[in-house]
């Protein structure tokens, strides 16, 4: 291990700062809070509007709605690829995908218009037109990226669903978008593993009457049999072959493009919405600067596309920019630990983005890992999801060769762009995601909304409208206001942090019941209501518990019906139920059946005096405890 003493400041090379989309932050940033419209309305100029915007920014303070690009009308489909075909850009390669089973598959600019033009033509025979609805739940394979992109061009909207949550995960889902058609494949595969992908589907749409054709895409081959109502996707493909180009539909400043379900406080996931021309700016915007995307780039992004890190940085950010992406269906530790580091090396990766506890799980598996690796072209790396801490940093940081910068981004899917994170040309603080984005207005706040002084720990807020903000909560505007009345006029992120004296943002964590596992974000509320459905479960409780490699890992405690209290069920039970009724993301790693829960006098459960035993910590004010 490399003891020596580890630099607190990480300041770029002054030529590659120079030569970056944002030499001089400081400068930009004044600028663009001053006057943000012209900020944002100067980069929306790159992009293509068949009618141009009237106004850049349309903020109601009263309903909280920021409407961007007024007037305007385009398509992000028709940014994202007619644009580069137009510009002579068709033969250039946008999508690398590599297979979990070491297939590779690759997409010209050129390609990847025509499949999505196909694609599109297949969802219009199905009945989907303009403001319809589409849930997508595939694997990390290029029909989804191609499916999301046809959504689009339609002006659908889309809701994909990780292809790793349960049949009961996805069905929720589906009760509360109501899609009209389903696209789904034949399986999926994970760590060489055949996962069942159609049957999950079939189980969660029995029964639901808004889904009137399920598109199966083949990830193996097709489907032996189809149920009714379903159609092969090489069935649709032969049916419209002939059918010819289908220009996008330009849409309007207030079009959705898609809805993410994300967890929150309650048991119910929150569908998210998101509009096209806002969230276009702010991915073009951002994926240009940050990752500072060039022609000659190969653009590496380990999310899936079935998170917002995957709509934003791996489909419409990067594609926007005409980058070359590489889309990973696999995980980082298959075929072997070197996944990453040898398709980095394969295919030439110039920006590698990652996340935390995939950084930790490399530097576990060890440097023998990228050492002898050929990493020349790589110019950046980045981070998301939950804090990097300072030794992986480090970690990461060295075994690249010790020049690169490392972009810590933190941002939400509700803010739909990165909010706070360092540029090619700005100094790094390892453990910081260094300081807003141009236009963004973040801030470090007490409970009543006052900005706090250096050094002191408070909530994070987002005080002025954003491009690529969320829209509302679908069916549920209530829920939307709350975001923006728990501290007046501003957006409550849910995250703490405190700023130092060079205005770095240090992230710490949530401050609501939402727990972070790999990155991966989840309820509280709903793994305890996926415990209280089975049979034996009476009561339950679910902390985040503090992990090395994961950030967080689950901890559930439960008490049992009396009847059960003679044959309690065993802890692998449990967890295999929450899998069940979630997906394996959502498994608790840590079991405890106790005979009670502490609670307040109004019953409800106060989790942070479990979490604080769990950890030994001061349980703190105990006063409203009930017993
Ligand atoms: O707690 C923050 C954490 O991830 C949360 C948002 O989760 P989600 O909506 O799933 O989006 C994840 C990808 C954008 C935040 O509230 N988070 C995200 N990035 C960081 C982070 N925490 C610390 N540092 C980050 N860079």
């Amino acid at each position: 291990m490399d003891s020596s003493p580890k630099p607190s400041l990480f300041v770029p090379d002054p030529e590659t700062a120079r030569g970056s989309r944002i030499p001089d932050y400081e400068t930009l940033y004044a600028a663009s809070v001053a006057d943000p419209e012209s900020f944002w309305g100067n980069l929306a100029k790159e992009l293509h509007f068949t009618k141009a915007p009237r106004k850049i920014l349309d903020w109601n303070p009263k309903t909280f709605e920021g409407r961007w690009l007024v007037g305007a009308e385009g398509n992000i489909c028709d940014n994202a690829l007619d644009r580069h075909v137009r510009d002579g850009f068709g033969n250039k390669v946008a999508l690398i995908w590599a297979g979990d089973g070491g297939e590779e598959e690759l997409f010209t600019y050129g390609r990847l218009l025509d499949q999505t033009v196909r694609f599109a033509h297949i969802l219009k025979k199905l009945g989907v037109g303009k403001g319809d609805r589409v849930t997508i739940f595939l694997p990390p394979t290029p029909g989804q990226v191609i499916a999301m992109l046809a959504c689009a061009r339609l002006g659908a909207i889309h809701s994909v669903v990780f292809s790793g949550f349960s049949q009961a995960a996805l069905r929720s889902r589906l009760e509360d978008f109501e899609p009209k058609v389903l696209v789904t494949a034949d399986c999926a595969y994970r760590r060489g593993k055949r996962i069942p992908l159609l049957e999950t589907a079939r189980a969660a749409r029995k029964g639901l009457t808004s889904v009137e054709a399920t598109v199966v895409v083949p990830r193996e081959g097709p489907p032996e049999s189809l149920e009714p109502g379903e159609r092969s996707l090489t069935d649709l493909q032969t049916e419209v072959r002939f059918a010819g180009p289908l220009p996008s539909v330009p849409v309007t400043c207030d079009d959705p493009l898609f809805v993410l379900y994300t967890s929150g406080t309650t048991g119910k996931p929150k569908g998210v919405v998101h509009v096209q021309l806002g969230y276009m700016l702010g991915t073009y915007a951002t994926a240009r600067t940050i990752f500072d995307l060039r022609d000659s780039d190969v653009y590496f992004c380990v999310a899936d596309p079935g998170w917002i890190t995957g709509h934003s940085y791996i489909v419409y950010g990067p594609l926007l920019n005409r980058a070359t992406v590489l889309l990973s269906e696999g995980t980082p530790e298959y075929p072997d630990a070197g996944r990453h580091w040898s398709l980095i090396e394969r295919h030439r990766v110039s920006v590698y983005y990652s996340t935390p506890t995939t950084i930790r799980l490399q530097m576990r598996f060890g440097d023998s890992w990228p050492a002898g690796r050929d990493l020349s072209p790589h110019r950046s790396l980045g981070s998301v999801g939950e804090p990097l801490n300072p030794e992986a940093w480090h970690w990461l940081h060295r075994v690249t060769g010790g020049k690169l910068p490392i972009m810590d981004t933190w941002w939400q899917t509700e803010t739909g762009m990165i909010m706070v994170t360092p540029l090619p040309s700005t100094p790094e603080k390892p453990g910081s995601a260094g300081r807003p984005f141009p236009g963004v207005v973040a801030d470090v706040v007490d409970s009543s909304g006052h900005t706090l002084p250096s050094g002191e720990t408070g909530t994070v807020v987002i005080r002025t409208p954003w491009p690529s903000m969320f829209r509302t909560v679908f069916r549920d505007p209530e829920r939307y206001r709350k975001y923006w009345t728990e501290i007046p006029g501003a957006f409550f992120s849910g995250d703490s942090a405190r700023r130092d004296e060079d205005g770095f943002f240090f992230f710490l964590g949530r401050v609501d019941d939402v727990i972070k596992v790999a990155g991966h974000r989840l309820g509280t509320a709903e793994i305890e209501s996926a415990l209280i459905t089975h049979p034996k479960v009476a009561e339950a409780a679910a902390i985040g518990k503090p992990d090395e490699l994961r950030g967080e890992i689950i901890k559930v405690f439960v008490v049992l019906h009396p009847h059960a209290a003679d044959t309690p069920p065993a802890h692998d039970e449990i967890r295999k139920h929450v899998r069940t009724e979630l997906g394996g993301i959502a498994e608790p790693h840590e079991v405890d059946i106790v005979i009670s829960l502490p609670k307040t006098r109004s019953g409800k459960i106060m989790r942070r005096v479990l979490k604080a035993r769990e950890m030994g910590l001061p349980e703190g004010d105990l006063s409203t405890l009930e017993d």
